[in-house]
């Protein structure tokens, strides 16, 4: 079996970040999202990946390089702009080949990984696998309705309820998929829609296995999804210290300090990591806090938040909450008159300011 992972896109939900960055690498738990699929991928034995890019396809492959890292293949398929899911697979094609895949949403994360849902999909042979995840609010998603074990419709962000399993940024195909690709014309918003390409399959009489994840499962793609992947990966880590450490500072419980970080004067309360060449100083950094390399903190307090290389954080009157900060971005208060904001910021970005 081969490996696709989806890592173009427009990533609309995520700017400002997306402007300058692939939402696929910003970090969950200081290691970027689309890591986890691969590893994922890998795990489940498949050595053989591509990686669909789009216009952030440079600081992917620098990010991942040609997979030997984790004792893999990696190779790159370029798509010209982000005209859906299923366009990402038909451009794959020679990729791919005959040999059933495994696509991986690169902006997805499962927490139970899946070597036994693809050893489930090479034992059955279906057509096409799918995950579903039953969610609070399936008018928000790609929901399927199941009968007798199998798939009989799937309908994109239903207005009539037709049941909560939506469906989860993992699939399996076999080869039958690009025959269906190739028919299906693209959506209202001019996309080729993997749940089209599903339903085609589903219309030829193909099989189209559910699979229900057990455990959770989290789209990156917005603010508040990032943060909560990034609490529920945290929450899983062990305590590990190897930074320096002054003795007026107090580390509480599940906390990674890696080596080359240096915390003084300060209160680290977890689940948190800190990143190597880190300043916390005379700081409180609270739970479910990321705080990458080389970022400082100084006189501030922040928690459930992420922010990443080189950002700079100084004596902030309020505490910083439900943030995610970019790379290399400085908020400091400074002892000037008149006293004022002062903003320099790009477009889309938000600042909240609570009373
Ligand atoms: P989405 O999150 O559905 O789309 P998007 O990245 O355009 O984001 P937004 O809705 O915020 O504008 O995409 C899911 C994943 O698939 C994501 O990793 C990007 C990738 N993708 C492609 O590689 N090619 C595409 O044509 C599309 C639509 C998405």
């Amino acid at each position: 079996m081969k490996g696709l992972i989806l890592s173009g896109g427009k990533g609309t939900r995520l700017r400002p970040l997306t402007y300058t960055s692939a939402k696929q690498l910003v970090p969950v738990a200081n290691k970027p999202v689309l890591f986890y699929g691969i590893e994922a991928i890998a795990a489940a034995g498949i050595r053989h990946i591509g990686i669909v890019v789009g216009d952030t396809h440079a600081e992917i492959r620098a990010a991942v390089g040609d997979g030997s890292r984790w004792g893999i293949k990696v190779e790159y398929i370029e798509q010209a702009a982000p005209l859906g899911l299923a366009h990402a697979v038909k451009i794959s094609q020679s990729f791919l080949g005959d040999e059933p895949f495994v696509m991986y949403l690169g902006d997805n994360l499962l927490n139970k990984g899946i070597t036994p849902l693809v050893r489930e999909f090479e034992r059955e042979k279906p057509a096409a696998q799918i995950l579903l995840a039953r969610v609070p609010d399936p008018q928000m998603f790609g929901v399927a309705e199941l009968k007798d074990g199998r798939v009989v419709r799937l309908v994109e962000k239903p207005k009539e309820p037709i049941g909560d399993l939506a469906l989860v940024g993992v699939y399996m195909f076999g080869p039958e998929v690009f025959e269906s690709v190739n028919r299906i014309a693209p959506s209202v918003r001019n996309e080729l829609e993997i749940t089209d390409a599903i339903q085609d399959l589903i219309d030829r009489g193909l099989e189209v296995r559910p699979h229900i994840v057990d455990g959770w499962w989290k789209d990156t793609g917005k603010l508040e999804d990032m943060l909560e992947a990034n609490r529920l990966i945290l929450d899983t880590f062990d305590r590990r210290i190897e930074g320096n450490v002054d003795v007026e500072s107090r580390i509480e419980g599940k906390v990674v300090i890696e080596a080359g970080a240096v915390v003084e004067r300060s209160v680290i309360r977890g689940p948190a990591i800190i990143g190597s060449g880190a300043r916390i100083i005379h700081a409180y950094v609270g739970p479910f806090t990321a705080i990458m390399n080389d970022v400082e903190i100084k006189d501030t307090e922040i928690e459930h938040s992420i922010v990443l290389e080189g950002s700079c954080l100084r004596d902030l009157s309020n505490r910083v909450i439900d943030s995610l900060i970019g790379k290399n971005v400085r908020i400091c208060r400074e002892p000037v008159k008149p006293s004022a904001y002062r903003f320099m910021l790009g477009d889309n970005s938000e600042v909240g300011i609570r009373w």
